[in-house]
Protein backbone atom coordinates (compact mmCIF):
# COMPACT_ATOMS: atom_id res chain seq x y z
CA UNK A 1 0.00 0.00 0.00
CA UNK A 2 1.52 3.51 -0.85
CA UNK A 3 1.30 5.94 2.08
CA UNK A 4 -0.63 8.88 1.21
CA UNK A 5 -0.72 11.20 3.95
CA UNK A 6 -4.36 12.71 4.17
CA UNK A 7 -5.89 9.53 3.53
CA UNK A 8 -3.25 7.45 5.62
CA UNK A 9 -3.87 9.30 8.65
CA UNK A 10 -7.48 8.70 8.43
CA UNK A 11 -6.90 4.83 8.15
CA UNK A 12 -4.44 4.74 10.85
CA UNK A 13 -6.75 6.76 13.35
CA UNK A 14 -9.32 4.02 12.72
CA UNK A 15 -6.65 1.34 13.25
CA UNK A 16 -5.63 2.72 16.35
CA UNK A 17 -9.31 2.74 17.65
CA UNK A 18 -9.81 -0.91 16.76
CA UNK A 19 -6.50 -1.96 18.49
CA UNK A 20 -7.07 -0.05 21.45
CA UNK A 21 -10.99 -0.65 21.70
CA UNK A 22 -12.36 -2.33 24.86
CA UNK A 23 -8.59 -2.30 26.09
CA UNK A 24 -8.16 -0.25 29.56
CA UNK A 25 -4.45 -1.05 29.89
CA UNK A 26 -2.42 2.15 29.28
CA UNK A 27 1.34 -0.22 29.20
CA UNK A 28 -0.71 -2.81 26.01
CA UNK A 29 -2.38 0.69 24.56
CA UNK A 30 0.98 2.36 24.24
CA UNK A 31 3.14 -0.24 22.93
CA UNK A 32 0.30 -1.26 20.28
CA UNK A 33 0.22 2.16 19.10
CA UNK A 34 4.00 2.54 18.55
CA UNK A 35 4.49 -0.20 16.84
CA UNK A 36 1.38 0.58 14.67
CA UNK A 37 2.83 4.00 14.04
CA UNK A 38 5.91 2.49 13.15
CA UNK A 39 5.04 0.13 11.27
CA UNK A 40 2.95 2.20 9.11
CA UNK A 41 4.38 5.65 8.96
CA UNK A 42 7.09 5.48 6.29
CA UNK A 43 11.13 6.33 6.64
CA UNK A 44 10.98 6.35 10.44
CA UNK A 45 13.57 4.63 12.68
CA UNK A 46 12.10 5.37 15.74
CA UNK A 47 8.27 5.60 17.27
CA UNK A 48 7.57 5.75 21.32
CA UNK A 49 6.48 7.68 24.11
CA UNK A 50 8.52 9.44 27.03
CA UNK A 51 6.45 9.24 29.89
CA UNK A 52 6.14 11.92 32.93
CA UNK A 53 7.78 10.67 36.16
CA UNK A 54 8.31 13.13 39.01
CA UNK A 55 9.37 15.83 36.63
CA UNK A 56 11.45 14.23 33.76
CA UNK A 57 10.90 12.09 31.22
CA UNK A 58 11.16 8.17 31.39
CA UNK A 59 11.16 5.69 28.26
CA UNK A 60 8.16 4.16 27.46
CA UNK A 61 6.42 1.43 24.75
CA UNK A 62 8.68 2.10 21.63
CA UNK A 63 9.75 0.09 18.24
CA UNK A 64 13.44 0.92 16.99
CA UNK A 65 16.79 0.82 18.63
CA UNK A 66 16.98 1.52 22.43
CA UNK A 67 17.06 4.15 23.29
CA UNK A 68 17.88 6.92 26.39
CA UNK A 69 15.84 6.30 29.34
CA UNK A 70 15.65 9.45 31.11
CA UNK A 71 15.35 13.18 29.81
CA UNK A 72 15.09 16.02 32.25
CA UNK A 73 11.85 18.29 32.00
CA UNK A 74 12.97 21.47 29.40
CA UNK A 75 16.01 19.27 27.56
CA UNK A 76 16.22 18.12 24.48
CA UNK A 77 13.38 17.95 21.66
CA UNK A 78 11.16 15.72 24.28
CA UNK A 79 11.94 17.79 27.51
CA UNK A 80 11.36 20.85 25.49
CA UNK A 81 8.22 19.47 24.10
CA UNK A 82 7.13 18.89 27.80
CA UNK A 83 7.92 22.30 29.00
CA UNK A 84 5.92 24.06 26.10
CA UNK A 85 2.76 21.32 26.08
CA UNK A 86 2.79 22.14 22.59
CA UNK A 87 4.55 20.24 19.56
CA UNK A 88 7.62 20.63 18.30
CA UNK A 89 8.34 19.70 14.40
CA UNK A 90 12.19 19.59 14.33
CA UNK A 91 13.26 18.91 10.23
CA UNK A 92 17.21 19.02 10.70
CA UNK A 93 18.17 17.49 14.48
CA UNK A 94 21.65 18.94 14.30
CA UNK A 95 19.80 22.75 14.08
CA UNK A 96 18.02 22.08 17.30
CA UNK A 97 20.28 23.55 20.62
CA UNK A 98 20.50 20.65 22.59
CA UNK A 99 19.11 17.48 20.57
CA UNK A 100 19.68 14.45 22.36
CA UNK A 101 21.11 12.10 19.98
CA UNK A 102 19.57 8.28 21.46
CA UNK A 103 20.07 6.98 17.33
CA UNK A 104 23.34 8.57 15.24
CA UNK A 105 21.21 7.85 12.11
CA UNK A 106 17.85 10.03 13.25
CA UNK A 107 18.18 13.31 11.18
CA UNK A 108 14.23 14.88 11.82
CA UNK A 109 11.71 14.20 14.46
CA UNK A 110 8.17 15.47 15.80
CA UNK A 111 7.50 15.40 19.43
CA UNK A 112 4.02 15.48 20.24
CA UNK A 113 2.70 16.17 23.79
CA UNK A 114 0.14 14.05 25.93
CA UNK A 115 -2.05 16.45 27.76
CA UNK A 116 -4.32 15.67 30.31
CA UNK A 117 -6.28 17.35 33.19
CA UNK A 118 -4.12 20.47 32.35
CA UNK A 119 -0.78 18.75 32.83
CA UNK A 120 1.36 16.84 30.39
CA UNK A 121 1.72 13.24 31.07
CA UNK A 122 4.02 11.62 28.53
CA UNK A 123 5.27 12.68 24.73
CA UNK A 124 5.14 10.57 21.57
CA UNK A 125 8.16 10.90 19.61
CA UNK A 126 9.07 9.95 15.83
CA UNK A 127 12.48 10.05 14.77
CA UNK A 128 13.31 9.97 10.92
CA UNK A 129 16.76 9.15 9.02
CA UNK A 130 15.95 11.92 6.10
CA UNK A 131 16.06 15.37 6.90
CA UNK A 132 12.49 17.31 6.59
CA UNK A 133 10.55 14.20 7.28
CA UNK A 134 7.69 15.56 9.12
CA UNK A 135 4.96 18.40 7.65
CA UNK A 136 1.95 20.11 8.76
CA UNK A 137 0.13 17.02 8.17
CA UNK A 138 2.24 14.89 9.86
CA UNK A 139 1.83 17.23 13.27
CA UNK A 140 -2.17 17.23 12.88
CA UNK A 141 -1.95 13.71 11.99
CA UNK A 142 0.06 12.50 14.89
CA UNK A 143 -2.06 15.14 17.23
CA UNK A 144 -5.11 13.71 16.53
CA UNK A 145 -3.70 9.56 16.99
CA UNK A 146 -2.51 11.04 20.29
CA UNK A 147 -6.57 12.71 20.68
CA UNK A 148 -8.19 9.33 20.05
CA UNK A 149 -5.40 7.85 23.07
CA UNK A 150 -6.24 10.30 25.36
CA UNK A 151 -9.96 10.33 25.24
CA UNK A 152 -9.75 6.27 26.02
CA UNK A 153 -7.37 7.06 28.96
CA UNK A 154 -8.93 10.10 31.00
CA UNK A 155 -7.29 8.68 33.77
CA UNK A 156 -3.99 8.94 32.66
CA UNK A 157 -2.28 8.91 35.69
N1 LIG B 1 15.98 13.12 20.32
C1 LIG B 1 15.21 13.13 21.53
C2 LIG B 1 15.59 12.01 22.45
C3 LIG B 1 14.76 10.81 22.29
S1 LIG B 1 15.16 9.88 20.97
O1 LIG B 1 15.09 10.64 19.74
C4 LIG B 1 14.32 8.49 20.89
C5 LIG B 1 15.36 14.46 22.24
O2 LIG B 1 16.18 15.30 21.84
O3 LIG B 1 14.64 14.68 23.22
Amino acid sequence: MVWEKRAGYGELADQLRALILGEPDLVANTANMAALVYHTLPELNWAGFYIAREGELVLGPFQGKPACVRIAWGKGVCGTTAARGTTIVVPDVDAFPGHIACDAASRSELAVPLVAQGRVVAILDLDSPRLGRFDEADRAGCERLVAILLAHHPDWP
